[in-house]
């Protein structure tokens, strides 16, 4: 028996196995041969919320969460965020390398060429009521795309696959930029090839009457820097959903769409919208102290706080903070930077955050920034989707490309009733008696 094994010893038979273990990990179907007698079923292991199940082999993204370091493709995203452009970093986490100066040439020019949006999407978009969610809208049109690229679906041919890749990464701030001005009311505007991805977004945001519209370059740089720090976060809950959607062989646009709806959800996404109310709640720097009392209490959540695999600061949002800085000079100051502030001191400094490891996660300072550069807080999970949407198509063809995946589907244990009896209608009870 070598020392990467592990032993296990079956007291309902006392039969004992070895299980191989590997980078750290054993196998759930190993424990299927530990059985009670041949027609048992077979151990399985228990883990909702995949707690403490890898569910694939990933080379994109490395996150050690107690240390708080994240690396796409193993360069650290510090080094990134103050030396590459958003679109240079989308090229590494696709496709494992940085460009060279000829490769982002093209890569840039490819993802401009495919910024257009097929004028029947200017439809689709005209059918949302005014107040509808931008992210709900997002979600929806991004499905539809599925209409309009039907070859989308030959997901085995590299080629189609990468074309799908790049109209994806294109639209999006298109698609992101119409949902935006169809809350408002305004004529959509036609993206504008030759600006870079960020200021093109903002010149589809929000020009209006004049000929050229100029966005200011801390801006864009800005918006740049924060497309990057969300590009992947390796296994959350929106990238599962693209696997897992994509593992039944989906086209792109409508695993992609899955994605987004997993990233809308306050618990993802959602939160930096969350946040922004919590700060709107608090009021003012004086309350906080109370707000902390009363989450501690069990009253809600701090959010903005906490992250399932960072036990420490969450890097982004050290490198969110810093960009925060940059964007109030040419702002001014978002008062709510003050409230968040003491909010992070003295939960920092608050025995029951210090024991749950709860830290700033990168939603914390991110809406403030985003509201100081005129966004909505709607928007805010819209501006999440449009870097990771890079993430999602990452995860996706690393899916599609292991020979170890398989249709994502999971077991159960079954906790309902067996093999009852069949009741006609006018013999069965009201269910509000059964279960009232
Ligand atoms: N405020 C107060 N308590 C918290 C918070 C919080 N923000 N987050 C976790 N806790 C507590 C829980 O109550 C729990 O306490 P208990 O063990 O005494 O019952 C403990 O910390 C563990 O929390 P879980 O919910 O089990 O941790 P999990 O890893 O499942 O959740 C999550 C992670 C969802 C991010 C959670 O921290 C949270 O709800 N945070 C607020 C929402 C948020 O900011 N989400 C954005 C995450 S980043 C992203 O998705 C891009």
């Amino acid at each position: 028996m070598t020392q990467d094994t592990l032993t296990i010893v079956d007291n309902r038979t006392n039969q004992t196995y070895s299980l191989p273990i590997e980078n750290g990990a054993v196998r759930a179907t190993d424990f299927r041969p530990i059985k009670t007698d041949p027609r048992d079923f077979g151990l399985m292991t228990y883990d909702p919320a995949f707690m403490n199940t890898a569910s694939c082999r990933s080379s994109i993204t490395f996150i050690d969460g107690d240390r708080g370091i994240l690396e796409y493709r193993g360069y650290p995203i510090e080094v990134l965020a103050e030396h590459c452009t958003f679109l240079e970093v989308a090229y590494l986490v696709l496709f494992g390398e940085l460009p060279n100066e000829t490769e982002l040439k093209s890569w840039m020019q490819e993802i401009t060429h495919h910024t257009m949006l097929h004028e029947n999407t200017k439809k689709f978009m005209e059918g949302f009521r005014h107040d509808a969610h931008p992210m709900a809208m997002l979600v929806s049109t991004v499905a539809a795309l599925a209409t309009v690229y039907p070859e989308a679906r030959n997901i085995h041919d590299p080629s189609n696959r990468l074309l799908q890749i790049r109209r994806l990464i294109g639209k999006m701030p298109s698609i992101a930029a119409m949902s935006y001005r169809h809350s408002l009311g305004f004529p959509y505007v036609y993206p504008d090839n030759d600006l870079s991805y960020a200021a093109n977004f903002m010149n589809m945001l929000w020009k209006m009457v004049e000929p050229k519209y100029a966005a200011n370059p801390v801006l864009a740089r800005a918006l740049d820097i924060l497309f990057i720090l969300h590009a992947d976060h390796e296994q959350n809950c929106s990238a599962n959903a693209m696997r897992s959607v994509g593992s039944s062989h989906a086209d792109p646009y409508l695993a992609t769409a899955a994605a987004a709806a997993a990233l809308s959800g306050p618990l993802h996404g959602g939160a930096n919208e969350e946040v922004l109310k919590m700060l709107d709640e608090i009021g003012s720097r004086e309350n906080v102290p109370a707000y902390v009392k009363k989450v501690r209490e069990g009253h809600g959540r701090l959010m903005g706080f906490g992250h399932r695999v960072y036990k420490n600061y969450d890097p982004r949002a050290k490198i969110i903070k810093w960009t925060a800085e940059q964007v109030f000079e040419v702002t001014g100051r978002n008062p709510k930077l003050d409230i968040a502030m003491e909010l992070e001191r003295i939960a920092l400094e608050d025995d029951y955050f210090v024991q749950h490891k709860l830290y700033p996660n990168v939603d914390f300072y991110s809406g403030i920034i985003y509201q100081a550069m005129g966004f909505k807080p709607e928007m805010f999970t819209v501006l999440f989707a449009i870097p990771r949407t890079v993430g999602w198509l990452a995860q996706w063809q690393e899916m599609l490309l292991d020979g170890e995946q398989k249709i994502a589907r999971p077991r159960q244990i079954y906790t309902g009733h067996r093999a009852r009896q069949f009741l006609p209608i006018e013999k069965r009870v009201p269910l509000a008696v059964t279960h009232p």
